[in-house]
Formats: C-alpha cells, sequence, structure tokens
C-alpha cells in the first residue's frame, strides 16, 4: 500500500467545492485534510464524502476539552474511519491520555496527534496566557508531553521538525503546514518551507492548502510537489 506523504487542505465553505477538487487530484499521491469550516458546513457527510472519492481523511478539528467529552469526540471520529485527527496538547496529560486510549480502542486505529502552540502565537501572546519562555520551548515541552501520552505525533513547523525529531526520534509523526514549493507564492504564510526542505528536516507528512486548491491545474500541481518530495 502507498503511504502518501502529502496531505491537500480541503479549505472549502461547502462540500460541493470540495468534492469537486477532490475529484481531480489522485488518492496515490495525497491524503486530504478537512478543517473546522468544512466539518462544520457540512458535517460527517463531508467525510465519507470525502473517503468515497478513495482518500483517506485527516480530520483537523483540534479537540480541547475535559478528557471524557474529548475520548468521546475521538470515539465518534473513529467511527467515521478517518486516517488521522488531533487534539491540542494545551488539554493537558489527562485529556491526552483519554484521546490517546479512545483512539487505541477503535477498530481502525487513527493516528492520532496533538496541536502544541498555534503557530500564529508569539511570545507575547503566549506570556498574556501564562505561558512564560519561548514559543519553541514550549513546543518541545508539549511535544514531549504529548508522547509520553502515547500520541503519535504532532502538528508542527517544518523549522521546528529537525529539533522534534532530535528529541522524540524516527517513529514520531511530524506533520508539517506552511510548505510552498520553490515557485510558489507564500500568500499569508510567512515562514515557509519547500517539500524538499521540510522532508530533509524530519517531516513525515506535508499539508498542503492553496499551492494545488487553488492552482489552474491540482493535480499538476500536485504532481509536481510528489516529485520533489521523491527526487529529495
Ligand atoms: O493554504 P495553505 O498551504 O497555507 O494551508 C495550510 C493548511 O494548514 C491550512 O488548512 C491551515 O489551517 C493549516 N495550518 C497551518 N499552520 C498551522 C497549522 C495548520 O497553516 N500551524
Amino acid at each position: 500500500m502507498t503511504d502518501p506523504k502529502i496531505i491537500v487542505a480541503l479549505d472549502f465553505p461547502s462540500l460541493t467545492q470540495a468534492q469537486a477538487l477532490a475529484r481531480r487530484l489522485d488518492p496515490q499521491l495525497c491524503r486530504l485534510k478537512i478543517g473546522k469550516e468544512l466539518f462544520t458546513a457540512s458535517g460527517p457527510a463531508s467525510v465519507e464524502a470525502i473517503q468515497a472519492e478513495g482518500f483517506d481523511v485527516f480530520l483537523d478539528l483540534k479537540f480541547h476539552d475535559i478528557p471524557n467529552t474529548v475520548a468521546s469526540a475521538v470515539r465518534a471520529a473513529t467511527r467515521l474511519g478517518v486516517w488521522m485527527l488531533n487534539v491540542h496538547a494545551l488539554g493537558g496529560r489527562a485529556m491526552l491520555s483519554a484521546a490517546a486510549e479512545a483512539a487505541e480502542q477503535a477498530q481502525r486505529r487513527p493516528r492520532l496527534i496533538a496541536v502544541t502552540v498555534l503557530t500564529s502565537m508569539g511570545a507575547g501572546e503566549l506570556a498574556e496566557v501564562g505561558i512564560e519562555g519561548s514559543p519553541e520551548a514550549a513546543v518541545m515541552r508539549l511535544a514531549g508531553l504529548a508522547q509520553s501520552c502515547g500520541l503519535d505525533g504532532v502538528v508542527c513547523s517544518a523549522r521546528e521538525a529537525k529539533g522534534l525529531r532530535e528529541k522524540l526520534g524516527g517513529a514520531f509523526c511530524l506533520v508539517t503546514p506552511g510548505i510552498r514549493p520553490a515557485e510558489a507564492d507564500a500568500g499569508d504564510q510567512v515562514r515557509t518551507m519547500t517539500p524538499a526542505q521540510a522532508m530533509a528536516n524530519g517531516a513525515s507528512y506535508l499539508v498542503v492548502g492553496r499551492p494545488v486548491t487553488q492552482a489552474a491545474d491540482p493535480l499538476e500541481a500536485l504532481r509536481a510537489i510528489h516529485r520533489q518530495i521523491i527526487q529529495s
């Protein structure tokens, strides 16, 4: 079975648009990510419809609640048969452990990963919510916590991937957004990396949105990124 390294973000307001894009892509080359916008608009039907197109789904809902509620949400997601899902590491040890246990019990065990620090937050904003020290230190600490609770990996920037890979070992899953092919427009992402650089830094999977979804030929854009990965 192939293990595509590219996860295309289906950041669309409707299932019709998401499905239209999915039909132009190839499940041999990518997985698809359903986030809060599409899920809030179209619900579990969006997961089922995308799976019916032959794609593995990463359900990016970043659960963050009391342990019992998060465990129930993880169980509901696993019943949908998602390939990957995520929670916030800031939910703490009990919440992370409950999520990991719920994932473990699933018939088809999904990869369970944690969000550490939102990349939109700098040191100033972190201090304001009581997290002192550098964002990098918080990322390391929270990734270590997630691993010790039995999670499979974290979402992180490709820049953080190198240090995390060294500290947390080869089996830990590092999912990196902010990817831009060498020739692409960065859009609103500030610190981007190319697919080859991200893989060299130890990324396991690359999340790519607009470079594929807004391309005139999405399949060709996807193929170009795939080529950059296999050549690296
Ligand atoms: O279009 P673009 O490639 O920037 O999309 C990146 C995707 O990754 C979006 O779905 C965005 O929400 C997500 N993401 C991100 N940065 C993070 C975490 C997730 O860009 N730190």
